[in-house]
């Protein structure tokens, strides 16, 4: 029998509901932009960009203010240091994207750490002083978070241990980023890389699913106010049991529709290291896939919004204009893959 408790105050609830709702706007999906500055700067080093800083500053006020981005991205997420920065002209990121329509949303987790004593299994940190941190944010403009826990799928992983303890940190999280009003990104991501094959992947992410949803409910978090971010139902990468892009769809929204309650606000799948094209279509399938979508099913890319851009910016670093082009090009192309309408190939990927 459960005990007593009380849901977050109904004012916050239809305010975070609210948010939750714009950020899966039809025809529109999240821009991943909260790659650490490492891992950015190893991006920029092997493409032959001056790595640091200010070109990561540049970078990213090229995708913010690329022309027509507010039609096809509902909110982009940013990391701590580009949170801070500003526009040539002055403005803080997360000012100049509600000025454009787009939602600022932030990568509130502090890594992985590993699970110690089961083979390359982690928990994600940060959760000590996520209030106070959300709270700040909030405050910057900021209306939503992500937090990623990370899976791989081998013989024996993931875990039951993994799953459970993911599922209750990512609980906790979501949570206090509603205290603080803001929607809460939960990203269960199950890396790509592997030899299983669809029928194993579809179980895992069934068992991942189940368990994170649980656990949100165990929590009282307001799941009308909540985004799914997660991988898409694939075999892994080096797996010899090749399948069509409309079965392996079919298998996403199967393992969706078994564990994932229709008050979900939305899906926003990651890439996870499929190509932009793959990418896109992938989507498309899925949202074009027969059975039970109570939810938007849109992207939420990093890579494969990206690739395209940084090689044309790369190329001629004085041409901000190319570079956005083929940025918006992507944009388009996966807006209409949230639609369903994506013809595959019809827009160029230079990745
Ligand atoms: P991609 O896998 O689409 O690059 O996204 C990574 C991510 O989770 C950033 O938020």
């Amino acid at each position: 029998m459960a005990g007593k408790f009380d849901y977050l105050p109904e004012k916050l609830r239809q305010q975070i509901a609210h948010t939750a709702l714009q950020l899966v706007t039809p025809g529109k999906g999240i821009l991943a932009t909260d790659d650490l500055p490492d891992s950015i700067d190893q991006r920029f080093s092997g493409l032959g960009i001056v790595p640091g800083q200010e070109s990561r500053r540049v970078y990213r006020q090229l995708l913010f203010t690329a022309p027509g981005i507010e039609k096809y991205v509902s909110g982009a997420i940013l990391y701590d240091e580009t949170a801070h920065f500003k526009t040539d002209d002055g403005i803080p990121f997360p000012e100049y994207l509600l000025s454009k329509g787009i939602l600022p949303g932030i990568q509130a987790d502090r890594g992985l750490v590993e699970l110690h004593g089961i083979a390359g299994e982690t928990l994600t940190q940060g959760l000590d002083d996520l209030l106070v941190r959300s709270q700040n944010y909030y405050r910057m403009g900021i209306r939503f978070a992500k937090w990623r826990a990370a899976f791989n799928i081998t013989e024996n992983t993931p875990s039951t241990l993994a799953i459970e303890e993911n599922a209750k940190t990512l609980a906790r999280y979501a949570l206090l980023s509603q205290q603080a009003g803001l929607v809460p990104i939960v990203e269960p991501d199950v890396s790509i890389q592997g030899t299983f094959n669809l029928a194993r992947c579809q179980k895992v992410m069934e068992e991942v699913w189940a368990a994170t949803f649980k656990a949100l409910n165990d929590h009282h978090v307001h799941l009308e106010a909540v985004i799914l971010k997660t991988n898409m139902v694939l075999p892994g990468r080096a797996c010899n049991e090749k399948v069509s892009t409309e079965r392996a769809a079919i298998a996403t929204v199967w393992a969706l529709s078994r564990t994932v309650p229709p008050a979900l606000a939305g899906v926003g799948f990651l890439s996870g290291g499929q190509t932009e094209e793959e990418s896109s279509v992938n989507l498309n399938a899925i949202n074009q896939a027969p059975g039970p979508k109570p939810w938007a099913l849109t992207f939420c890319f990093g890579r494969a919004l990206q690739e395209s851009a940084q090689k044309v910016w790369a190329s001629n670093q004085a041409d901000i204009a190319s570079a956005q082009d083929i940025f918006i090009k992507r944009c388009e192309a996966n807006s209409l893959a949230s639609l369903g309408k994506y013809v595959p190939g019809s827009i160029p990927s230079f990745a």
